[in-house]
Parts: structure tokens; C-alpha cells; sequence
């Protein structure tokens, strides 16, 4: 996905070409990793050929919240979040219609060391958007990694801070290393945590189980979309609570979920294979979302896809 660079990027309010977004190497963000970010999709219908950005305003609320957890200026953070909302509109429009986007709406800390003040600070803000491939079909391969989700204490699971993702730098490296696809974290707790982008459930005769917030998870949109659908099956019942590891192990199925990764199979986990490598209520979640997302199948959320229409 990230190969290519488009020939566009939206950068501090307008529509510019990719070379024009920099920073200086001396920069509070590239010096300290200082930004907020979201990870957005957008659809393409082809029925109504216009896209669906997925919960548009979910992003860009998480995008506050992350902003104020972590001390950024209130009324600056806002204005740039105002015009990220444009932006993205503006963006998808320029990438064109007939593909699929994977966009990241960013706002940073220019300049100001640990600055939180107003006048201490300088704000920018970027969306850069990519042709986003379809996601693998194939159930992943997952270890527990020997690292530990970063607790509330230090930087929080719920602020998408750029400097608090090094902390998934070495379980991915491991997870690469044993030949998996992906590394599961525990939390300091020793219970089951999420991945670096995607949070976790697990089924266990019809009873599905995520962990929740307080267990050290991204407040992650798709885990409350799937929760949702989940809830509207009669034949399953959806609870948040904490999963000890052992219980991995025992799942019959189990996936991961995030607006990168979609809703993606578990086949094993440390070498163990689950019962189903794509079990039922997985492929079940599966089809819905997506099918939601392709406005193919109606979501009773209203807010769920927000349309951008393309000017022929
Ligand atoms: C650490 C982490 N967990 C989970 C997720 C999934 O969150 P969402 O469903 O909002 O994309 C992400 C992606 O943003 C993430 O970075």
C-alpha cells in the first residue's frame, strides 16, 4: 500500500502535490513522534458510484479525544480537525473514483518542545490517502508476544499517538521472526490486550468475548461496529471481559478487527490451531461488514458511511 505515493496529499488546509508536505528533521514530530492520527477507509459503491467513508465522525471525534488526552491546544486542535473534515472529501475526490482508500487524517506538533500552551506550539495537519488493496483472504497466523501493551499509566491505549506505536515495533519484529502474520499483546495484567491494529475476540460455543476498554485496548471503531452486528444475531451473545491467555488456545474461533485489517480469520496461535481456521460467526461478521461498507447491505446506523460524490 505504501509503495506507491500518490501524486496528491491534503496538507495544512489545501490540496497540494505529495513533495510539497514537509517538516523540518528538527521538528517536534519527527524528533519525538508529537502526532495524532486516524486510519480511515474509503469505499467505493459501485452501485451509486460515489464512495462511503467509514464513520467519518467517529474518526475525527477519536482524532479529538487522542488530541486532548495527550495536551495538544484545544481551540487550534479544533480548527485543524474542521478542516480535516473538508479535507477528506477533498481528498477522495481528487484520488478519484472506481478504487478503494486507506486515508490518515494527522495532526502534529511542529514546533515546541513538550509545549502544551497556545503560544508554545505550532500546529499542522496532513491527510495523506492510499490506493487501499483488498485484505487478505487468508486466516492469520498470530503469536503472543513477549511484549506488553503499554498501560494507561505511560501512554494510554486510547490516545493514537505516532510515538506510542514504536511500543508494537518489536512484537511485530518478533512475530515476523517465529513466521507469523501477526503478534498479539498481552497487558501488564498478563491478560489479553488487541495487536498493533486490530482488536481481538474470540468464540467459544456461540459465546463471542472481546476484551474491554480498561484492559489496555484502542477504543477501536470496527470493535464497536462488530459488537453491534453481533448483537443483532439471534444465535450469539457478545460479552467484554478480560481474556486470560490460556483461553486463546481454547477458542473455537477466533478474529481480529480494525479499519485496516477489516474483519481477518484466525487460523492458529502460538503453533496451537484453533478449531475453525474461518469459523462460522466469523465469516458471518465478515460478510456484514463488509457488505455494509459497500453500501450493499443497509446498516441501521445512519452515520455509518458518509457519501462523497464524484462530478462527472
Ligand atoms: C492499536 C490499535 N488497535 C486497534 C485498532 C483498530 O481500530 P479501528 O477499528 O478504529 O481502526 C487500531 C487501528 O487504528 C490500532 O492502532
Amino acid at each position: 500500500m505504501y509503495e506507491e505515493n500518490p501524486e496528491v496529499i491534503w496538507w495544512n488546509g489545501r490540496l497540494a502535490p505529495w513533495g510539497e508536505a514537509t517538516v523540518h528533521v528538527t521538528s517536534e514530530v519527527a524528533t519525538r513522534g508529537t502526532n495524532v492520527f486516524e486510519g480511515l477507509r474509503a469505499y467505493w459503491q459501485s452501485e451509486s458510484e460515489r464512495h462511503g467513508v467509514v464513520h467519518l465522525e467517529r474518526h475525527l471525534s477519536r482524532l479529538g479525544r487522542s488530541a486532548r488526552l495527550i495536551r495538544f491546544p484545544a481551540a487550534a486542535t479544533a480548527e485543524h480537525i474542521d478542516q480535516l473534515r473538508t479535507g477528506v472529501v477533498e481528498l477522495v475526490r481528487a484520488l478519484g473514483p472506481g478504487s478503494d482508500y486507506y486515508l490518515r487524517p494527522t495532526v502534529f506538533i511542529e514546533q515546541g518542545r513538550y509545549g502544551w500552551r497556545p503560544d508554545e506550539v505550532r500546529l499542522g495537519s496532513y491527510i495523506a490517502g492510499y490506493r487501499a488493496d483488498p485484505t487478505p483472504m487468508h486466516p492469520m497466523t498470530c503469536v503472543v508476544s513477549t511484549w506488553r501493551r503499554t498501560p494507561d499509566a505511560s501512554i494510554s491505549p486510547l490516545v493514537k499517538v505516532g510515538a506510542a506505536y514504536q511500543a508494537f515495533r518489536l512484537p511485530r519484529i518478533e512475530a515476523a521472526m517465529h513466521g507469523a502474520d501477526e503478534a498479539i499483546l498481552l497487558n501488564s495484567q498478563d491478560t489479553v490486550a488487541e495487536t498493533g491494529g486490530a482488536a481481538i475476540f474470540i468464540v467459544r460455543d456461540a459465546t463471542v468475548v472481546t476484551p474491554p476498554l480498561a484492559d489496555g485496548v484502542l477504543d477501536s471503531i470496527t470493535r464497536r461496529t462488530v459488537i453491534e452486528l453481533l448483537r443483532e444475531r439471534p444465535d450469539t451473545h457478545v460479552v467484554e471481559r478480560s481474556i486470560p491467555r490460556s483461553e486463546l488456545y481454547a477458542a473455537d474461533e477466533a478474529f481480529l478487527c480494525g479499519t485496516l485489517d477489516e474483519i481477518r480469520a484466525v487460523a492458529s496461535i502460538d503453533g496451537v490451531a484453533l478449531r475453525w481456521p474461518t469459523g462460522p460467526v466469523t465469516s458471518g461478521v465478515r460478510t456484514s461488514y463488509l457488505s455494509r461498507c459497500r453500501g450493499v447491505e443497509k446498516s441501521g446506523d445512519r452515520e455509518f458511511l458518509h457519501f462523497v460524490d464524484h462530478v462527472a
